[in-house]
């Protein structure tokens, strides 16, 4: 059996650091029930020195979460240290997070100490947080680029001191993952009896692999973030360790215990807090992670994921691989989408539609939902369409939209408001067609460039336990919002009215 490595997760805390992605105390409470539920170990919940408002959200997660342990930060200074004791005084299972720079640059040029002097308010450091919580975390930052000796000592030191979790943090993401496995393997064998915890972050892109490389030389806690969010270019990213070691654990000798299952949620519920959404092509969780446009992928993908896939987008909690309809495409994915639309053809009419699939691509780059039901201009095609909206928003007045929608030839019209116009017009949208849906998501992209740019919008609900995803697209975001989602609610009726491929072929 693997060992299984403690998770760390920092989103509160070091992600919450990156430019955009502050939160509330309601937020950092909502996400941390997640996180707990995802299955992290410890969530270090924020900086209670820093202000009010992150005393207010530790105190508030170490209330209200009890199934994990929880963390908070602090400098190697008593206020700081005396501020996190007392926020964390309601947790369940607190851990105090102690750090201190050990490097040469750090020492000499942002904390003017000599060595001695840091590793003396280190250790005293310690000691106080020892005597308000039992478990202590001391953290070397800037480790990587500290003097061996030195670091050695000052981890030893600290360990003596009280600390059971010795943190190496690669702070400015310069280590590669051969020097960090060889610092990391030193530190396990020079310093016994202490959890070695690795912290990288990903100014080279390589967080993540000097975090697995850790793993393989003996760390036995990595610190880590949903969507990698963090400082500058990040942390090392929670989603991407944990597959790696779900699907190369037995290479890499390490297993965690987080849910799988619950890392698309996780991320999307981040994401839908801080409005910053992972690059479309990030591992994981990104909108193109299970997407495939060239039709050899796709006719691959169709006869057996595992062709092109090398975890289910199950696995992930993602429902389903996405097909993306372009001028790689081929008559395979245009077959299967149509299909999911609701509309059926013979191989013949599957082989025309593609050509004109692809003809369509050449001039607008993606094939929409809206535009394969065009080309099909069949009547059985359209059981739900966008006949007409209107939406009004302002910096002073109520945004509000009006829609007109067809539904299985009849015409239903209905008002609404909302925070914004879309989700006025979204609301506007479920009372014409007497429907609740929630929305999962929404993602909205600039497919040509220029100020009069084709907004592509994707979404993805859940109705009655199943869910569903749709596209639009338009100059008019609105429009593309709605034709999304109109399109999700037509994918949604026509898998409930027909068996699907699955069980048609069994
Ligand atoms: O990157 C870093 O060094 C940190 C420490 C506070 C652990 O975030
Ligand atoms: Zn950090």
């Amino acid at each position: 059996m693997n060992p299984r490595i403690t998770i760390f997760d920092t989103t509160l805390r070091d992600g919450e650091q990156s430019p955009g992605c502050s939160m509330t105390p309601a937020e950092k409470v909502r996400l941390a029930r997640q996180i707990e539920r995802l299955g992290a170990d410890i969530i270090e919940a924020g900086f209670p020195i820093a202000s009010a408002g992150e005393v207010d959200s530790v105190r508030a997660v170490a209330e209200e979460i009890r199934g994990v342990k929880i963390a908070a930060l602090a400098r190697a200074k008593e206020p700081d240290i005396l501020a996190a004791g007392k926020a964390l005084r309601g947790a369940a299972h607190p851990v105090l997070h102690m750090f201190l720079a050990t490097s040469g640059i750090h020492l000499k040029w942002k904390l003017k100490l000599t060595p001695e002097e840091a590793l003396k308010q280190a250790v005293e450091g310690i000691k106080l947080a020892k005597s308000l919580v039992s478990e202590v975390e001391f953290s070397a930052e800037d480790a990587t680029r500290t003097d061996y000796g030195y670091l050695r000592e000052v981890l030893q030191a600290t360990f003596e001191a009280g600390a059971t979790t010795l943190n190496v943090p690669d702070t400015v993401g310069y280590s590669l993952p051969h020097e960090y496995a060889e610092l990391i393997g030193r530190l396990v064998r020079d310093v016994p009896g202490a959890v070695i915890s690795v912290h990288c972050h990903n100014d080279l892109g390589v967080a993540v692999a000097n975090s697995l490389a850790a793993v393989q030389a003996g760390a036995r806690q990595v610190e880590c973030t949903i969507n990698g969010i963090g400082e500058r270019a990040g942390n090392a990213s929670l989603e991407e360790i944990v597959m790696a070691l779900k699907v190369r654990g037995s290479t890499i000798g390490a297993e965690t215990g987080v849910k799988s299952e619950l890392l698309a949620p996780t991320s999307a519920m981040l994401s839908g807090v801080t409005g910053i959404w992972p690059q479309p092509n990030k591992a994981v969780v990104g909108r193109n992670a299970f997407a495939h446009e060239a039709g050899i992928h796709q006719h691959g993908i169709l006869a057996n994921p595992l062709t092109y896939e090398i975890m289910t987008p199950a696995s992930v909690g993602v429902k389903e691989t996405l097909l993306v309809l372009g001028k790689h495409s081929g008559k395979h994915a245009v077959e299967s989408r149509l299909r999911a639309l609701g509309v059926r053809l013979s191989p013949e009419e599957v082989e025309a539609v593609t050509a004109r699939v692809k003809q369509l691509a050449d001039a607008q780059k993606y094939v929409y939902d809206d535009d394969l039901l065009n080309l099909v201009g069949s009547s059985q095609a359209r059981s739900i369409r966008l006949v007409r909206f209107q939406a009004f928003s302002g910096s002073q007045v109520l945004p509000t939209a009006t829609v007109e929608v067809e539904v299985d030839g009849e015409t239903r019209s209905a008002s609404a408001v909302g925070n914004g116009p879309v989700d006025a017009a979204l609301k506007a949208a479920d009372a014409a067609l007497g429907l609740d849906l929630e929305l999962l998501e929404l993602t909205t992209r600039a497919v040509t460039g220029g100020k009069d740019a084709m907004a592509e919008v994707l979404v993805r609900v859940r109705h009655d336990g199943a869910e569903s995803s749709g596209q639009g697209a338009s100059t008019d975001t609105i429009e593309a919002a709605l034709k999304a989602y109109l399109s999700a609610v037509a994918t949604a009726r026509a898998a409930h009215e027909q068996p699907s491929l699955a069980e048609e072929s069994a």
